[in-house]
């Protein structure tokens, strides 16, 4: 393509450096879309062609991405102080005693009139109320006073067969009558453990990781075996192998798409060697997919249930942070283990309440799950640039952060000295939840650590309470 020089130097340059001053003058905000195409090319008077040939050098240098369908966004600059590090763990395992401190985290950052950092929950923090009264009217008028009653036992026979119709679009074989419907992804993750590991068992969890995880092992009487977890890539395989070698391993549980609290995405081909690592030595992965959705990729990660040979994958996943988290719909691909999950789910807590079954059933059949969730990764994408340039520009310039690739989730690695769980008291005491790192560690680890949510609407509210916190990081 002829590119066109003027005085100035070439034309496509002087439209990079347009957009860099906008961006400078805060005039174009990290999150925010460029002015399309056409329409800048009219503004400027240049050909079309030059506005993408500057929009490709920008994408080059970082700066901005391009989102399919959508157009091209402005990026937070990338931290000079780079990516949180590589913890050092020894991996022996150990007997976990969170549960009282997840609990305290728990119950204060749940309180209502706090700016909620803290908390993970971008769906219902996005949901339209009016659309899910409409939607539950719907069901009853459809249903009558069924769906008011038990229902099946392993779940609403419609509902799971959408559900395995999903799966057969992301290369996954599976029945809808293979499926379990569950209370949310905790439940789904409680049977497979259950159906896995016994009480003294070693289990493999990723660090840092999801406090529920840990809760979990601790109910059960299991020990954790804690391997480093990527801020770009997903757990470590190298070091899983090792442990693989050296400790008694039974079975892992790792997010296998976006990782919470990193939000670091795996690669599929990473997911694809993983499993044949655990499958080739007899070892249960139990994948927990409940952000696989909310992707900012073009593409959705491919579930690791997809490579299985050996039936040792267990997926677990649910709508709650898609559709709404008080819907309290999961579901459990048992992999072989169906016979002694299905016979847990029946003993443990009996059928998924009927009417979310059918709601949801709706809202996937209706075409408005795929249209919401379209709407809420482009929140989710957006507001991630917002929360990194917020961090950017408030915090100590040493903060580490991720980069997530999905999900709602920034996880923050401070100086050595400061203490989370101090910022965490004194946030509280400002009105802001956040998480603080310890929670997210098998063994108390990530003092100086921390995750920050944006799941929610940004607002100068949200601006507000992260400037807070780097006030409070920075004053003695
Ligand atoms: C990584 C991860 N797994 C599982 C869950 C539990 O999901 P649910 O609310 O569907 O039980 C959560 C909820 O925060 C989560 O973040």
């Amino acid at each position: 393509m002829p590119t066109a020089e003027t005085d100035n130097g070439y034309l496509y340059q002087q439209v990079v450096k347009r957009i860099r001053n906008l961006r400078d003058a805060n005039s174009l905000r990290p999150g925010e879309r460029l002015p399309s195409l056409r329409r800048l090319a009219a503004q400027l008077g240049i050909s079309v062609p030059t506005v993408k040939q500057a929009y490709d050098e920008l994408e080059r240098l970082g700066w901005v991405e391009v989102r399919p369908q959508s157009g091209y966004y402005l990026k937070a600059p990338l931290a000079s102080s780079g990516r949180p590090r590589r913890p050092d763990l020894s991996a022996v395992p150990v007997p976990v005693r969170q549960q009282r401190l997840i609990e305290k985290v728990q119950q204060a950052i749940t309180q209502p009139g706090l700016v909620p950092l803290g908390i993970s929950n971008p769906a219902s923090a996005f949901a339209n109320p009016q659309t899910f009264s409409r939607l539950l009217r719907r069901v009853t008028t459809i249903t009558g006073g069924q769906a008011l009653g038990y229902g099946p036992m392993h779940g609403l026979a419609p509902l799971r067969h959408q559900l395995a119709h999903r799966y057969g679009e992301m290369a996954t074989v599976t029945t809808g009558d293979q499926l379990i419907i569950t209370n949310g992804a905790q439940e789904a993750l409680t049977l497979a453990l259950m159906c896995v590991a016994r009480p003294g068992d070693v289990v493999a969890v990723e660090s840092p990781t999801y406090f529920g995880l840990i809760e979990l092992i601790e109910s059960l009487g299991m020990m954790a075996c804690e391997i480093p977890a990527c801020p770009d890539g997903g757990v470590w395989l190298a070091d899983l192998r090792q442990a693989l070698d050296n400790q008694p391993i039974r079975a892992c549980i790792f997010a296998s798409s976006i990782n919470n609290p990193l939000g670091s995405l795996m690669p599929d081909a990473t997911r694809r060697a993983l499993v044949e690592l655990v499958e080739s030595r007899g070892v249960a992965l139990i994948e927990d997919d409940v952000y696989g959705d909310l992707h900012f990729s073009p593409q959705r990660a491919t579930p690791a249930q997809a490579w299985s040979k050996r039936g040792l994958v267990l997926t677990c996943s649910s709508f709650s942070k898609t559709a709404a988290s008080g819907l309290r719909i999961g579901w459990l691909l048992p992999g072989r283990f169906e016979a002694e999950a299905k016979r847990l789910k029946s003993a443990l807590s009996g059928p998924t309440p009927l009417l979310n079954q059918w709601a949801v059933h709706e809202l996937l059949v209706s075409g408005d799950y795929d249209r919401n969730l379209k709407r809420l990764r482009a929140e989710l994408a957006a507001n991630k640039e917002r929360m990194v340039a917020a961090v950017q520009q408030y915090f100590p310039a040493t903060t580490r952060h991720s980069d997530p690739g999905g999900g709602c989730v920034l996880w923050l690695e401070l100086a050595e000295r400061q203490d989370s769980g101090r910022l965490f008291e004194l946030a509280l005491a400002a009105g802001i939840s956040i998480a603080p790192g310890p929670i997210f560690s098998a063994s108390g680890r990530y003092r100086h650590c921390l995750r920050l949510s944006f799941g929610l609407p940004w607002s100068e509210r949200v601006e507000a309470a992260v400037a807070r916190l780097g006030q409070l990081i920075s004053s003695p």
